[in-house]
């Protein structure tokens, strides 16, 4: 049987599933992900600062017209549709199979493909919010604003609700996260480099049965995973679901 072939048997038997995932689901909706060879961090930058500098919170706080270049240049990408990795998990969760969709991403694909229990560890830039006031604004408000987005009630910056560099982690997104994990039968990894922690840690937490990972480039995990599967996760997950 093919690698293909397998991952539909385990899906079939399966009936607690989690999905884990990174940039790299995004690829194929035409979002570049972070450390492959035409990923973000390996573009030439014409800022003169690296990408990772550009997204952490020192940065933003001192140099905030020149993040929100680079956000809306390189990490709104609101025009984006999901690809057939999002269906296919949405329709996971709809038969049931499926129970959490974890993702290190923060352009709200999953949600726009169909799947309800999406944990977004590193937020989404769905929502933006006034750091002075708290007031929420829509990534339309920050994409039709010039340079740095002003807060219309308190003149407040208005900053995404993305995880930068130097900050932690919501902690009860990563407690649900944990909680998924622990309980799956299979976890299916997909589409990340699993380097960049906590987030790759909590895949420790998994004790199931089957632990799987698509990738289109190894990873850290391959030699704890008893299927690894280095193809374009989107056409994986259509060839895998087409029976079911
Ligand atoms: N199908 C399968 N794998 C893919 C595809 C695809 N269509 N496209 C890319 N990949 C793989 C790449 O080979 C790479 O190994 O996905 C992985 C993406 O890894 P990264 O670019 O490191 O992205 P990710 O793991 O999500 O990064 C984690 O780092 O910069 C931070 O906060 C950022 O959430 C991000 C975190």
């Amino acid at each position: 049987m093919n690698k293909i072939g397998e991952l539909r048997e385990i899906i079939k038997q399966s009936n607690n599933i989690v999905f884990f995932g990174g940039a790299g689901v995004s690829t194929e909706s035409n979002i570049p992900d972070f450390r492959s060879a035409k990923g973000l961090y390996n573009a030439k930058s014409e800022y003169g600062y690296s990408p990772e500098d550009m997204l952490s919170i020192n940065f933003f706080l001192k140099h905030t017209a020149i993040f929100y270049d680079y956000y809306r240049k390189n990490i709104l990408h609101t025009d984006a549709e999901p690809n057939d990795a999002h269906l296919a998990l949405a329709k996971l969760e709809r038969i049931g199979k499926l129970k959490a969709v974890i993702t290190q991403n923060i352009d709200g694909l999953h949600q726009k493909a169909g799947s309800k229990e999406v944990l977004e560890l590193h937020g989404t830039v769905s929502r933006h919010f006034c750091m002075n006031c708290k007031s929420s604004y829509s990534w339309m408000d920050v994409e039709n604003a010039e340079g740095v987005p002003i807060c219309n009630i308190c003149s407040g910056t208005i900053r995404p609700d993305i995880v930068l560099y130097g900050e932690a982690l919501d902690n009860d997104v990563i407690g649900k996260s944990v909680d998924y994990i622990e309980k799956a039968d299979t976890l299916i990894i997909g589409g990340t480099s699993l380097v960049v922690y906590p987030a790759a840690g909590l895949i420790t937490y998994f004790k199931g049965k089957n632990l799987i990972l698509i990738n289109r480039e190894g990873t850290p995990y391959d030699g704890k995973a008893n299927l690894v599967i280095n193809e374009s996760i989107g056409k994986v997950l259509k060839k895998a679901l087409e029976e079911l």
